[in-house]
């Protein structure tokens, strides 16, 4: 039998109020930050402070992170003087993800006070003048999943059927961010993220459909956390770490290794940044 819409939206929403439920008696203070890390970036919870964690296995009705170096695990406690929840491991659509699935951890994060979402992720450069390992603050995003998390019946307790997405990621917290790597001369470069179901990488004609369509770096993920996350009325800073560019006229095959490799290399950097970032806006 097929599920009615209006009962498949009552069990997620079900779903995520069991799991706020579950982690709320467990936490010390109201979350304001939530941080969604990508693919290879593992030192993030070891800048926790007073905190605590449970691995995603343990928490109800949370997916298990299956992608190659996603921890698969929720940290909160203090960081750079913010009250912070870490999603450490994401889903992705290509792991067979439904878009509410994959946004799980946003509903979650939003329903214990988070207010403004820190996004990140590897992504492949389309801007000829980038370089693997720089830093791209997100200014906006081009959604080609083909998919979006709102789809079915509009949940009207957590935010509008059909919401606004003009001003996506925050001017304020954009400016920020630029006054920060200015100060502690961290390269950021600015662009339009892409992104794509995967988990095949691009064809190089379809790197050049990509580039020509405006964007500056393809990926497979946060555009669907991004649309929730504004859903729910959450401010939100995006940045992706270039793992690889690819140019179509000269495409060099990409190893998922070097990705993770490069995005390790390029971590420090983005933890400074953030935590600048953290530290100076309230
Ligand atoms: N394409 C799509 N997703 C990616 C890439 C890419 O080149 N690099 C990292 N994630």
């Amino acid at each position: 039998m097929v599920e009615k819409e209006s009962e498949v939206s009552r069990t997620y929403q079900e779903q995520v109020e069991e799991c706020v439920r579950f982690i709320a008696p467990r936490l010390t203070a109201e979350p304001s930050w939530g941080i969604i890390l990508g693919t290879g970036q593992g030192v993030w919870e070891a800048r926790l402070e007073g905190g605590g964690g449970l691995a995603y296995q343990e928490l109800p009705h949370f997916p298990p992170a299956t992608s190659p170096s996603h921890a698969g695990r929720l940290g909160w406690g203090q960081m750079a003087g913010q009250e912070v929840m870490l999603c450490q491991g994401r889903f992705h659509a290509y792991e067979g993800y439904s878009l509410r699935q994959v946004t799980f951890p946003v509903r979650v994060m939003a329903s214990l006070g988070v207010k403004t979402l820190i996004v990140t992720n590897a992504a492949g450069g389309l801007n000829p003048l980038f370089k693997a390992g720089d830093l791209m603050l997100i200014c906006d995003h081009i959604n080609l999943m083909g998919d979006n998390p709102l789809t079915g019946e509009n949940i009207d307790a957590w935010g509008p059927r059909f919401p606004d997405l003009s001003q996506v990621y925050d001017r304020r917290l954009r400016e920020k961010t630029e006054a920060v790597a200015r100060r502690l001369g961290i390269g950021l470069r600015q662009g339009v993220y892409v992104a794509v179901k995967g988990p095949s990488l691009e064809t190089p004609a379809e790197t050049r459909f990509l580039r020509q369509i405006g964007a500056d770096a393809v990926g497979m993920s946060t555009v669907p956390e991004v649309i929730a996350a504004v859903h729910a009325g959450l401010r939100v800073l995006g940045i992706s770490v270039l793992s690889n560019l690819n140019l179509p006229d000269a495409m060099a095959p990409i190893a998922i290794e070097a990705i993770i490799d490069t995005v390790a290399r390029a971590e420090p950097q983005l933890v400074e940044l953030l935590l600048g970032v953290m530290q100076e806006v309230s």
